[in-house]
């Protein structure tokens, strides 16, 4: 089995619903998309009509759910939460959809792995509100059109890519969000400390934010484990040297990389002589899903500049030889990689 992981989504966490924000007011940093949602918010309320369809992009942990369940609450409407693999038949996803309220918050996680006939479904009920279902088989078979609740669709995906056109043509909200800052990410973990009652200092604080690679999730986790640890080895109280000290045991580098994102430039730099590597292979190396790699590690890496995408696969920058104090070939060719 798999170790546990700070950072791969499926690994899920209790912490995860009581340190969830429920209102706009509370849900931090993300400033352009919290503005634009509020305006288009206010004006659906204004005039009592549903929300449009609402499409949420961006890497694991940055806050879709929590954004997709703030929406249905600014709104004072209910909140019904599915995913992409979870809806194998069009059945599934009719019954559903005519069991909805008015102007309801229809959440779709995973919203990239529709299977197509469910998606199929969709198009007509997004646009018209309306689902057709073939009755029967063969010539006698027949079509009937059902009315639906008006409802809001929120879409979230890691992958906005994989998300086909028509689908995402259907949609009237758009957004994106971005890994957070580290002033944000300190605010999280002040608001999660003091929803945990887990008592830390600025300085602890500031150092979890610092090593969160960009994500409230990692924050949140990383929180909680180092409490965990203060706990279990002194009063409870999160001073630096505890967090450092739990930060070390749960192997998190100055980065806030953990061992699997170390396994993964390592192995770019050791076994493909610092790359260009294809994903499969890659994945392959570190004994992951190419999924995971791609979805929940790769990112960041490349956002802080320690991989580098070409054509023909991934690179190791000059800054992860440096992180993980190799030698570069490159800096004595004088490469500006
Ligand atoms: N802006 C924020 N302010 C405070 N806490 C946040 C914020 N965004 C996310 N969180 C915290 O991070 C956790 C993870 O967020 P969430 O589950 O919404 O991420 P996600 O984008 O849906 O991830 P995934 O792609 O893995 O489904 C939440 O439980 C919440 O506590
Ligand atoms: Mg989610």
């Amino acid at each position: 089995m798999r170790e546990d992981s700070l950072i791969d989504p499926a690994d899920q966490d209790e912490d995860d619903v009581t340190l969830r924000p429920k209102r706009l007011d509370e849900f931090i940093g993300q400033h352009n998309v919290k503005e634009r949602l509020r305006v288009s918010i206010e004006a659906a309320r204004t005039q009592g009509r549903p929300l449009d369809h609402v499409l949420l992009s961006g890497p694991p942990g940055l806050g879709k759910t929590t954004l997709a369940g703030i929406i249905a609450q600014e709104m004072g409407v209910d909140f019904r939460i599915t995913s992409g693999p979870a809806l194998e038949r069009p059945g599934d996803l009719a019954s559903i959809l005519s069991n909805l309220e008015h102007a309801s918050v229809f959440f779709i996680d995973e919203i990239h792995r529709l299977p197509r006939a469910i998606e199929e479904v969709l198009y007509p009920a997004m646009e018209d509100y309306q689902l057709d279902i073939v009755l029967g088989k063969g010539p006698a078979a027949q079509s009937i059109r059902l009315d639906l609740p008006h409802f809001t669709l929120v879409g979230a995906t890691t992958r906005k890519g994989k998300v086909t056109a028509p689908l995402r043509d259907r949609f009237g909200i758009e957004d994106r969000l971005d890994y957070y800052t580290e002033p944000e990410l300190l605010e999280i973990v002040i608001r999660s400390a003091r929803i945990l009652e887990a008592k830390i200092d600025d300085d602890s604080a500031r150092l979890i934010a610092a090593r969160s690679r960009g994500t409230p999730r990692i924050a949140n986790r990383v929180l909680a484990r180092v409490r965990d640890y203060a706990i279990a080895r002194s009063d409870g109280r999160i001073d630096l040297t505890t967090a450092i000290e739990g930060l070390a045991m749960f192997e998190i580098d100055e980065l806030g990389l953990d061992k699997l994102d170390r396994a993964i430039l390592e192995a770019v730099i050791h076994k493909f002589g610092g790359g260009p590597v294809g994903l499969s292979t890659l994945a392959i190396a570190v004994g992951e899903e190419p999924e995971t790699v791609e979805d929940a590690y790769e990112p960041y890496l490349l956002q802080i500049g320690l991989l580098h995408r070409t054509p023909r696969g991934r690179m190791a920058t000059e800054l992860a030889y440096r992180h993980l104090g190799v030698a570069s070939p490159n800096r004595a060719q004088g490469s500006l990689l």
